[in-house]
């Protein structure tokens, strides 16, 4: 059986859902985060995923600016962090300074790894897609790092909060 609801309710049901943190930079060289849900691989060879940021967001500007980004995973230990990078524009606030994260020079593209994060990957973007309120930025994964220190990644438990699966 099958009962009717809103589209927002039928949504609750997603959870878990895993988090990524997108880094991006202005052409000035500062670089800012966000924290996003809507992300996914897209192809295998050559390997490609995507991100839907909302058109208000900073890191829609700078990916418009700079279209480049760092795609990574956070790890169990960084809620606080992910939330702060969730809630506050980098048009208001450095976040990696703010979060106390560390931001390292990647191999191939501008904005920074994430050094607390369990993986890393670098993309440049290959196409983009309006979806409604949101914009779709498909990169191509041009360089990828792990941690070296053992971590899980956080993930959206919903309800449960946030934690590791
Ligand atoms: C768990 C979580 C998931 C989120 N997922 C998305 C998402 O998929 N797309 C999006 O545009 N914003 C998402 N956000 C909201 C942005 O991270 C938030 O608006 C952020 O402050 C924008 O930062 P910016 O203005 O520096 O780009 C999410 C926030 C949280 C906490």
């Amino acid at each position: 059986m099958q009962e009717q609801v809103s589209v927002s309710r039928a949504w609750e049901k997603k959870f878990p859902e895993h988090i990524v943190m997108v880094t991006t930079i202005s052409a000035a060289g500062k670089p800012n985060i966000i924290t996003l849900g809507w992300a996914m691989p897209t192809s295998g060879s050559p390997p490609m995923c995507a991100v839907s940021i909302g058109l208000p967001r900073y890191s829609h500007d700078l990916l418009e600016e700079v279209p480049e980004f760092v795609l990574a995973f956070p790890a169990e230990d960084m809620e606080e962090a992910m939330l702060f990078c969730g809630t506050k524009s980098g048009r208001d606030v450095d976040k990696f300074a703010e979060a106390g994260l560390t931001a390292i020079p990647g191999v191939a593209v501008r904005p920074p790894l994430i050094g607390e994060a369990v993986t890393n990957m670098e993309c440049r973007v290959s196409s983009t897609h309006r979806t409604g309120d949101h914009t779709i930025f498909v990169g191509e994964i041009v360089a990828a790092h792990h941690s070296t220190r053992s971590a899980r990644r956080l993930y959206n438990l919903g309800d449960r909060g946030f934690g590791p699966l």
